[in-house]
């Protein structure tokens, strides 16, 4: 699969049975390139993902990404996809996703600005609350980082780009696991073609290409990590959050992926910890490293770190109301 430049991009196109105008490039990553549009007739926006499909087997990969967003899309924390359609450019072969424009562009982007830590527990609540449902849906995103996650005007999260999904029966199926390494030989062959190169969200035991639905738990806690510490690394002048480490022994190395620095030192000597400067409480903070944990079986599910959320919240609302007398709504 490859990407085209918007020189090639039709101004005017169908998507279903809506009429839209392109009007500029929003952004773009391994698997297509998304444009704002502008429907003709009610003048509302939207975003249009535009990915060119080169063989069959593309189609067939973004037939599925639609499939898997219309079965996710009416939670709130998830992106919602509005229709879907195709056209032949240049003898080549487009297929086109439209979604819900989210003004707020991607949290890449907004971790460069600093936020306040309701701001922050409002991102990690939120988007835990969109796994667990994916999760409860028997969805696994395997693509979970800050580039990945959209915010809204009001900066609510909506997890975005399930170019990566697949359903949990292929995933949890043993058999299938130990025989089909096709989609993980893609999942890897994406990191690395990826623009952020060596960056890495990807939790130990994918390395390993046996995992569950606990890798992208793995993922939310390098999302939490990237948010409360505001680590980066520099590629191509671009600066990408998330969790990072050295491979044991080699202090001088490069730093990667939290997860790959552990699976490179089989879990040897890699210390998460965060800074002095780190925002966030310390019930937060531990929040984050239990998900960063090596072994998937030591991690909580989404469902759990969700209902830890919950009850946080709670907790904030009570005590604001002690404070200032007021009911106050903890979002
Ligand atoms: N609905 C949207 N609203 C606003 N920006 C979007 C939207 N969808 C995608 N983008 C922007 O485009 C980028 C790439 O989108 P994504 O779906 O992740 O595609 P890819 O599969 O190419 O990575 C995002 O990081 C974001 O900046
Ligand atoms: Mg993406």
């Amino acid at each position: 699969m490859y990407t085209l430049s918007s020189a090639t991009m039709p101004k005017t196109l169908q998507v279903g049975e809506k009429l839209v105008t392109v009007q500029q490039r929003l952004g773009a990553g391994a698997f297509g390139v998304v444009y704002k549009v502008k429907e003709e007739a009610t003048v509302n926006e939207y975003a249009l993902k535009d990915v060119v499909c080169e063989d069959q087997s593309e189609l067939i990969a973004v037939m599925k990404e639609i499939q898997t967003l219309c079965k996710i899309s009416t939670h709130e924390n998830v992106i919602s996809i509005t229709a879907a359609g195709g056209y032949k450019a240049q003898g080549l072969q487009h297929m086109t996703i439209l979604t819900e424009f989210y003004v707020g562009g991607n949290l890449n982007e907004r971790l460069h600005r600093p936020s306040s830590d309701l701001m922050n527990f409002k991102w990690m609540r939120q988007m835990t609350a969109g796994l667990a449902f994916l999760h409860s849906k028997n969805v696994v995103h395997r693509d979970l980082k800050p580039e990945n996650v959209l915010l809204t005007a009001t900066e609510d999260v909506k997890l975005a780009d399930f170019g990566l999904a697949k359903e949990f029966v292929v995933v949890l199926n043993a058999e299938a696991r130990l025989t089909d390494d096709s989609w993980i030989g893609e999942y890897a062959k994406h990191y690395m073609s990826s623009e952020a190169g060596t960056v890495s969200w990807m939790a130990p035991e994918v390395f390993k290409h046996r995992y569950t639905e606990k890798a992208d738990v793995f993922s939310l806690g390098a999302l939490f990590f990237s948010i409360l510490e505001r680590d980066f690394v520099t590629v191509n002048g671009k600066r990408f959050y998330g969790a990072f480490g050295r491979p044991y022994g080699q202090l001088f190395a490069k730093k990667v992926g939290l997860g790959y620095a552990m699976f490179q030192s089989n879990n040897q000597g890699i210390n998460v910890a965060f800074s002095e400067h780190a925002q966030g409480s310390i019930i937060m903070q531990n929040i984050t490293l239990n998900a960063l944990q090596y072994d998937e079986d030591e991690r909580p599910t989404a469902a759990e770190i969700h209902q830890q959320f919950e009850e946080l919240r709670k907790e904030m609302q009570f005590w604001m109301k002690e404070v200032s007398g007021n009911y106050c709504t903890i979002s």
